[in-house]
């Protein structure tokens, strides 16, 4: 992994502002152990300022862990990008396999996300990932440029240069089984060359951060920092123990 690495937290619905003081305050309290490298937290909506206050001062910066496709106006429940900037949130996650799979997050309406994060100054990291199914028809790479490409093609140069990219294979998330450095290779690689070839922009593909996400611990963080293709990684169950995700930003500092 590069020096300047990422480390993301995914809370998803978890938490409550107890166990969220308790956590952050267990992540300030190790933040010097990882300051070389960038580290940011997603809690969920509601808990959002609050812990944009409980990190000020610090380097830990907050995300959100999804945003409207629209602007402003009546979506009732929704929440808008400019919102999200407004309360201090550096990256925003857009098309999480969670909200692909349960919230019609279509690869289109991810796209739109993907728009208005960049509108209101948001980086959005935009999340692609098969299925064990889709992975065994042989169908992984169809599915990830299938997922991206709607999000790809209404950026200037200046936006894919800030792009985030999260490979998440869907069968690797919650089940404790990490995807082998042989399918993380591959599939980094083969994001990278679409980016490359779809946009034009070899330069900028070549250098965009692409994390790896799906059951990231501890011992399995050891051997993803040492991938020269991983530029960090998405973490879900593991972000909510302190101990446990210090490690893991350790391992990329
Ligand atoms: O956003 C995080 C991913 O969905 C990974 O979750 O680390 O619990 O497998 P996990």
């Amino acid at each position: 992994a590069p020096l300047n690495a990422l480390v993301v937290g995914n809370w998803k619905m978890n938490g409550s502002l107890a166990t969220n003081a308790t956590l952050l305050e267990g992540l300030r309290a190790e933040a010097a152990s990882f300051a070389n490298i960038t580290v940011s937290v997603c809690p969920p909506f509601p808990y959002l300022a609050h812990s944009a206050s409980l990190l000020a001062g610090s380097a830990i910066s907050c995300t959100a862990q999804n945003l409207c496709h629209e602007a402003a106006g009546a979506y009732t429940g929704e929440v808008a990008a400019s919102m999200l900037a407004e309360l201090g949130c550096r990256y925003v996650l857009a098309g999480h396999s969670e909200r692909r799979a349960m919230f019609g997050d279509s690869s289109e309406r991810v796209a739109a996300k993907t728009r208005m994060a960049f509108n209101a100054g948001l980086i959005p990291i935009v999340c692609v990932g098969e299925t064990l199914a889709q992975r065994e028809a042989g169908q992984t790479e169809a599915t990830l440029s299938a997922q991206l490409l709607p999000s790809l093609a209404s950026l200037s140069p200046a936006e894919l240069d800030k792009l985030v990219l999260a490979y998440e294979p869907v069968w690797a998330i919650g089940t404790g089984h990490v995807a082998s450095a042989e399918q993380i290779s591959s599939v980094l690689h083969y994001l990278r060359a679409l980016v490359a070839s779809s946009t034009g922009q070899a330069d900028i593909a070549q250098r965009m951060p692409v994390l790896y996400g799906g059951s990231v611990n501890p011992a399995s963080a050891q051997w993803l920092a040492k991938m020269p293709e991983v530029s960090g990684v998405l973490v879900g169950g593991a972000s909510l123990n302190a101990r446990d995700f210090s490690e893991i930003c350790r391992s990329f500092a």
